[in-house]
């Protein structure tokens, strides 16, 4: 199949995902309750930022506006954006919610470029955007809580498309773009903020017994799928947790970064298997 342009693929898989509101219900719960659980520990006014709200099925966009005193969402696509406030907020959008629209990884026009013409001129152009941090760039403010929903695996994913599975700079630049990922949320987060980064890992696709597996059978079955390398390009939750806990991450935070148990996201025809990774900034740094 012919690799098409990474933007039009991203827009695509939000069209095709925008009518799964209903479905997404028991994930956005969870995802609910750990902000909530952040907005707790953070005193007012506080801000959130989320990174990939896409068409913001997982965020319960009233309850959240509620909690925080200011909530940007950022996406590369502002049609899934835009009809997710629509869907959710009706024309009573809060002037204290704001959409920023950036290409996380500065690298997709690369990419674009590496399906079309494989050179190794166009890798060290994609190794070298994978070094820059665009959004803390683009956007000044610093943020109470910056969390990730989901969005890391579709970023490794959409280097795989461009060169390939069986390609040898696959792993080393899907570690590149966790990297510069985990970077662009520690850099947004103020100080003394909170990170949270939710990971899907791994699919019934290939982990079939996630779909019938009871709930307090989900760590074990986590544990077999990693200890089989059993888990989407660069999604291995450990290593998220070794990245922030090296250089040039590891002195940032306040205590060590925490991995939640497992739990499942229904999406229809596939079911994902999500942790959340968390850490709260040092106050100093
Ligand atoms: C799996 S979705 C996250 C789920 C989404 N919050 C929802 O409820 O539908 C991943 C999101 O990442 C966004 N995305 C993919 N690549 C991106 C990039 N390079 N920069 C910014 N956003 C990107 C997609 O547009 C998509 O909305």
């Amino acid at each position: 199949m012919k690799a098409i342009n990474p933007f039009v693929r991203q827009r695509d898989f939000n069209r095709a995902s925008r009518p799964n509101f209903a479905a997404f219900a028991p994930h956005r719960a969870r995802v609910l309750h750990l902000l909530e659980t952040l907005a707790a520990t953070t005193p007012t006014p506080n801000s959130l930022c989320i990174l990939g709200a896409g068409n913001c099925n997982d965020l319960d966009l009233p309850r959240l506006t509620a909690l925080w005193s200011r909530l940007r969402l950022i996406d590369i696509d502002l049609e899934a954006m835009r009809s997710g406030l629509t869907h959710q907020l009706g024309a009573s959008v809060p002037p204290h919610l704001e959409l920023t629209t950036c290409d996380l990884t500065g690298a997709l026009e690369h990419l674009h470029e590496l399906i079309h013409t494989p050179t190794s001129a166009a890798l060290a152009r994609l190794r070298h955007a994978l070094l820059q941090t665009p959004a803390p760039t683009q956007i000044p403010e610093r943020f109470s809580a910056v969390a990730s929903t989901c969005i890391l695996s579709q970023l490794t994913d959409l280097i795989r498309h461009a060169l390939g599975p069986a390609s040898p700079h696959l792993d080393p630049l899907a570690g590149l773009a966790r990297l510069q990922h985990l970077r662009t949320l520690a850099e947004l987060t103020a100080p003394g903020g909170h990170l949270l980064l939710l990971a899907d890992f791994v699919s019934s696709d290939t982990l079939p017994a996630l779909r019938h597996a009871a709930e307090e059978e989900l760590p074990a079955l986590m544990n077999q799928a990693l200890s089989q390398g059993n888990h989407f390009i660069g999604m291995n939750p450990w290593h998220i947790h070794q990245d922030l806990t090296q250089p040039p991450l590891a002195n940032l935070w306040a205590a060590p970064p925490s991995l939640s148990t497992p739990w499942r996201w229904n999406l229809g025809p596939r079911t994902y298997l999500v942790t959340a990774i968390q850490c709260r900034k040092r106050q100093r740094i």
